[in-house]
């Protein structure tokens, strides 16, 4: 199976994370636009199609509570976090776009133990940039009270990128800020509840060990 949803720097995929993948194509497009995407250089038609089909849904929706433009609250101070990965953590299968991962104080030692519970009010931030060196997407999750969304692990998910790159900014109409509870933010969750404690985690070889001291 050609896996060309997978999610940048998945180099091993257990069962669990295989049967998501396959359960997840669609929202595995939608992921070239959210955690990993870029525009395939040679205009990929798989690909490429998943991501007009990604954009246009939610570009065509109406703008809701948790569409509209603005500065980055909840995770603005992402680079006082610890970072969670010892590399830039590639994508393999669109060329280049490099992620890094960074979880604020207070989640830091919890998000490394596989087995804890993740304390409310955690703070995830994963950046990108694009093939140019130019900054992407930034991705945020943030750890909410219980009831907050209690079917799903009580995440808030937003993605914000202020500048996107040219080829981005004519289909996106300009800078994005869609966050829950926005209908356009709603396709974080449906990956991510999949995975354990509601995270993709970093890829085993780029993953930090123990916390710095
Ligand atoms: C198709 C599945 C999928 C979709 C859709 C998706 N993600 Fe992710 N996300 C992952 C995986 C897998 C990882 C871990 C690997 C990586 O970081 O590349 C991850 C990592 C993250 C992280 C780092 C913390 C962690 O370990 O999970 C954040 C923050 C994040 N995603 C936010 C978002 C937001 C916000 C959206 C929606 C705009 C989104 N994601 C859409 C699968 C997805």
């Amino acid at each position: 199976m050609t896996i060309v949803n997978r999610h940048p720097g998945v180099t091993v995929i257990d069962d669990r994370r295989m049967r998501a993948m396959i359960k997840l194509t669609w929202f595995g497009l939608g992921l070239l636009v959210a955690c990993g995407g870029k525009q395939p250089a040679g205009g990929g038609t798989e690909e490429m199609s998943g991501m007009d089909m990604m954009m246009s849904k939610s570009m065509n929706m109406s703008d809701d509570d948790g569409s509209q433009f603005g500065p980055l609250e909840i995770g603005a101070d992402w680079a006082t976090y610890v970072k969670m990965n010892t590399a830039p953590v590639p994508s393999e299968t669109h060329g280049g776009r490099l992620v890094d991962t960074y979880v604020n104080p207070l989640g830091a030692a919890a998000y490394l133990d596989e087995d804890a519970e993740i304390p409310i009010g955690t703070v995830l931030v994963k950046t990108s940039q694009e093939p140019d060196g130019t900054p992407g997407p930034l991705f945020v999750m943030e750890k909410k009270s219980p009831g907050f969304d209690a079917d799903r692990g009580d995440w808030y998910y937003a993605i914000h990128w202020a500048d996107p790159a040219p080829a981005w900014k004519q289909k996106l109409g300009g800078p994005i800020y869609w966050r829950t509870p926005s209908k356009r933010a709603a396709y974080c969750v449906e990956c991510h509840e999949n995975y354990d404690r509601g995270l993709g985690g970093v890829p085993a070889p780029q993953r930090l060990q123990s916390l710095p001291e």
